[in-house]
């Protein structure tokens, strides 16, 4: 095949409606040009990572417009860009899994034109992790109507399926989707660079362990705690197995 020939198809020539509008020719200038690549294997890099920066970018701009929807207690509406925002953590999630069909040799090739670089110089990760105090500010004032009800009443003593339940539901997925994000990743580079290797940084990447059991708003994960607690009585003590058939007699007499 004629690759400059291609190469030029693939550039388009920025003059249509279309390319107009979308900016496609400094969009598709965003990445190497593929004489300019090390390996075949670092354009996917690029594009997997810049990809993932422009969900980021969605998810941000469509949570401020969350919490704007939440000040003015517009749950439906909320609850429909909480979904946006879900699928965009999802879709980052399964993203992740394009780099396994990198091998780890070509990989190492592309981490050598890396710098110190690090994953937590994001930005669409930096604004991301800054968002939940804000966010959990508004759920607190709005739905938890000042601090005045509770998160246990909303999701156990005045348990209503209503609005705050919804509402903190979507919080916690946000959470969760977060941590899936994290747990992926964190396979991911041990498929790329192995278990116990050191970051750009030279620090090992068991420090992004911590990262994996953050909770950015623990208040959503302790209630369920609580209620288990409370529902199921002390942790630790045995529970008698349940019987067959719960009507008979654990030891039926013999006669
Ligand atoms: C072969 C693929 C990848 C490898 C080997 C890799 C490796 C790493 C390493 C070693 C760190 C820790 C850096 C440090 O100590 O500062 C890190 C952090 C990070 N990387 Fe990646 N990464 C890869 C792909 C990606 C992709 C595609 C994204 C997309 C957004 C990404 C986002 C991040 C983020 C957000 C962090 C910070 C995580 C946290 O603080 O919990 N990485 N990565």
């Amino acid at each position: 095949m004629d690759r400059q020939a291609y190469k030029k198809l693939m550039r388009g020539n920025g003059q249509l409606d279309y390319e107009i509008y979308l900016n496609t020719e400094q969009l598709l200038a965003c990445q190497k040009e593929p004489e300019d690549l090390c390996n075949p294997d670092e354009m996917q890099f690029m594009i997997v990572h810049q990809i993932e920066e422009l969900w980021m970018k969605l998810m941000a701009t469509t949570l401020l417009d969350i919490d704007d929807e939440m000040r003015a207690r517009n749950s439906f509406k909320a609850l429909t860009l909480f979904r946006r925002v879900h699928i965009c953590q999802e879709m980052m999630s399964q993203q992740l899994t394009l780099l396994e069909t990198m091998s780890p040799k070509d990989y190492q090739r592309i981490r050598l034109l890396l710098g110190n670089g690090s994953g937590q110089e994001s930005p669409g990760f930096r604004v991301l992790l800054k968002m939940p105090k804000d966010l959990w500010e508004t759920f607190v004032d709005v739905y938890l109507e000042g601090g005045t009800r509770t998160v246990d009443q909303v999701y156990d003593t005045d348990y209503r399926h209503d609005d705050a339940y919804m509402i903190a539901e979507a919080l916690a997925e946000f959470d969760e989707q977060f941590q899936k994000f994290r747990g992926d990743h964190m396979q991911l580079i041990y498929r790329s660079i192995g278990v116990g290797a050191k970051s750009l940084k030279g620090r090992s990447v068991e420090i992004l362990d911590e990262g994996l059991r953050y909770k950015m708003f623990p208040e959503l994960w302790q209630v369920r705690a609580d209620m288990t607690d409370r529902w199921g009585g002390t942790y630790g003590k045995v529970r008698d197995k349940l019987d067959v058939k719960t009507s008979e007699p654990k030891h039926p007499s013999p006669h």
